[in-house]
């Protein structure tokens, strides 16, 4: 039996995480180190994308969620731009039949409408074919940062407060959560980030309050299956508290 299985076995398959997030850093050094074009690390980055997709559908994970590309990537240079949108829009279109086979819908999370016509087309169409599919959802988070999507949810709340629709004492973290661009999807029990920095760079701020935290050195293009088995192993290794005692989860209070 190869290693990968092997791990595979040792999961708790009562304990997958329902919700995974990945902030998928590292393409650009990975590149460098192979003395490519950081594009040329997008690309390898996009096998990475399919190895992940497909391993969180075969476990059962429900919702992966993707940051592609987020606010402050538009100010990257022009031309890495063009060329991380071209290739995000090409690959949805190169993996729909396989999505569609793995009975994957795909869901899109951000300011979609700054995306160029062509690329956005692309992902317009994949999300309406997919919409159907009832396995993983995979949600790509493209010129996506959580600052802005939380301004937006507080103005269409003010908007509702304003036009009298909405009491202002009504105003629930329920209510907050149901006008984010997440309404709907639980919040991510494991948020995993590649490429070596501990941080959380504008990512789900409000969703991951109580997400267990998972930061590897490895490279996005490097991030390999048993990789991504070891940080589902970790997570499963942690008590998650949400504030209560350890005693209090342990007797299920
Ligand atoms: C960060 O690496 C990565 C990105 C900004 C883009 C990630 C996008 C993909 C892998 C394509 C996703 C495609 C689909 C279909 C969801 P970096 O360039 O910041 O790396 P560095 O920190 O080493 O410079």
């Amino acid at each position: 039996m190869d290693e990968l299985q092997k791990k595979i076995d040792s999961l708790d398959k009562d304990r997958i995480p329902v919700h995974v997030a990945m902030i998928m850093d590292g393409n650009g050094r990975w590149a460098k180190q192979q003395g490519f074009k950081r594009s040329d690390g997008h690309t390898e980055g996009i096998s990475t994308v399919h190895r992940v997709t497909k391993l969180s559908s075969d476990l059962g994970v429900r919702y992966l969620t993707l940051y592609a590309f987020s606010t402050e990537n538009w100010n990257r240079p022009t031309d890495e731009v063009a060329t991380l949108m071209y290739l995000i829009g090409w690959a949805i279109e190169r993996e729909l039949p396989e999505l569609l086979a793995n009975n994957v819908r795909i869901h899109l999370i951000g300011d979609i409408d700054r995306v160029p016509e062509e690329p956005r087309n692309r992902l317009f169409y994949a999300r309406d074919t997919t919409a159907h599919c009832t396995g993983l959802q995979l949600n790509i988070c493209l010129s996506y940062s959580s600052r802005w999507e939380i301004t937006e949810a507080a103005r269409r709340i003010a908007r509702l407060a304003a036009e009298g629709k909405i009491d202002p004492e009504a105003i629930t973290e329920n209510v907050f959560s149901d006008n984010l661009a997440t309404a709907g999807i639980p919040d991510p029990d494991l948020l995993i980030r590649t490429g070596g920095e501990e941080r959380v760079s504008n990512y789900l701020l409000w969703q991951i309050a109580y997400s267990e935290l998972y930061f590897t050195p490895v490279l996005w293009p490097d991030f390999s299956d048993e990789q991504y088995v070891d940080a589902i192993l970790d997570f499963q290794n942690r008590e998650r508290r949400f504030g209560k005692t350890s005693e209090q989860v342990q007797n299920n209070e």
